[in-house]
């Protein structure tokens, strides 16, 4: 048995996301409706021992890099020892609303976080409020700050564009994020969201987006390697800008990532539809022996591609939020 994690495409998964819970204080429109949703019941969560070991057996099969996701992971409890237990394992960075950061940058770093991504779709706070339905878009820009005062360096911003909502703010957003320092990711919308209003129409496509940027800056193409954005220098760098074309330019050929769900279903893609249950062979006694057979029986299921182009395609059943972003 080689211990690698491969699929019958000839890729090696190297990157685990995890998601700690699928919680959020925040309630993006596009993410959940205002009143949230019905969360995964307490006992099913994985706890912290866990989620250690999992990564452990992972971390035999080849896994390198850990991105520890939502929902949104700063709202979970103890989320700095885990940190801690985490990070001599593998290179460990996290997504997030922001929200927290200014309490958590610090000890996070300290507990052995390398990077953050923060999510922030507007530079305007009545927008902000609108789009996430919270008041909070101050504190997300004081939790950026607060990452690049705790050293998570590079500090990244996630953006996503909809037409008619934000889609005239991409130049702004750029050189607000070039002015202090962030590297900002634009992220193309995808068919993720439970009420299942995602329209082609509304997404803002990563072509649209470097017309937009190419106008007033010079772009560049920087090394892509396996990350799925495609990185630009800009200005002749060394500031960057990332497109995640997720939708329009798929970059399934060379995805190196899985994702382990917050009540521990070990999934290929974001848009599979089908989960391999960790947690119920975990909690039945599996030996590390067993999870890794049965990480890499999933792992060989993984398909081509995620399909979102196909005329057959379905969206998951489970949202982005109780997936991990
Ligand atoms: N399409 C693209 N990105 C999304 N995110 C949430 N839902 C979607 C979607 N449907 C983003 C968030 C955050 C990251 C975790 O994923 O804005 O930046
Ligand atoms: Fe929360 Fe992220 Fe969903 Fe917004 S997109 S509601 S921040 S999980």
């Amino acid at each position: 048995m080689t211990a690698a994690l491969l699929d019958t495409f000839g890729r090696a998964a190297t990157d685990l996301r995890v998601s700690l819970t699928d919680k959020c204080n925040l309630r993006c429109t596009y993410c959940m409706p205002a009143e949230g949703l019905p969360w995964l019941p307490a006992p099913e969560l994985l706890t912290d021992d866990e989620i250690v070991r999992l990564v452990e057996v992972a971390v035999s099969l080849g896994v390198r890099t850990v991105r520890l996701t939502g929902g949104e992971p700063l709202v979970r409890p103890g989320l700095t020892g885990l940190v801690a237990r985490l990070a001599p394992l593998v290179e460990l960075s996290l997504t997030t609303n922001g929200l927290g950061l200014t309490r958590l940058a610090q000890p996070l770093a300290a507990a052995g976080l390398r990077r953050v991504n923060v999510s922030l779709d507007t530079l305007r706070p009545q927008r902000f409020l609108d789009l996430t339905r919270r008041d909070r878009w101050s504190e997300v820009v004081e939790g950026l700050a607060a990452a690049v005062a705790a050293g998570l360096a590079p500090v990244k911003v996630n953006t996503v564009l909809m037409r008619g909502v934000n889609d005239d703010e991409a130049l702004e957003l750029l050189d607000w994020c070039l002015e202090r320092g962030y590297e900002l990711r634009f992220i193309e919308q995808m068919p993720l969201d439970p009420q299942h209003s995602w329209d082609r129409a509304v997404m803002v496509t990563a072509e649209e987006i470097l017309e937009q940027l190419s106008a007033h800056h010079t772009l560049t193409p920087a090394e892509r390697g396996h990350a799925p954005a495609e990185v630009w220098l800009v200005d002749g760098g060394p500031a960057r800008v990332g497109v995640v074309g997720s939708v329009t330019r798929p970059f399934c050929g060379s995805c190196d990532r899985i994702r382990l769900t917050a009540d521990g279903q070990l999934r290929t893609c974001l848009f599979a539809r089908e989960e391999s249950d960790l947690r119920s062979a975990l909690r039945a006694g599996a030996t590390d022996a067993e999870l890794a057979v049965r990480m890499q029986a999933a792992v060989r299921g993984k398909k081509a591609g995620h399909g979102i182009n196909d005329p057959d395609f379905l969206q998951p059943s489970r949202p982005m939020s109780a997936i991990g972003g």
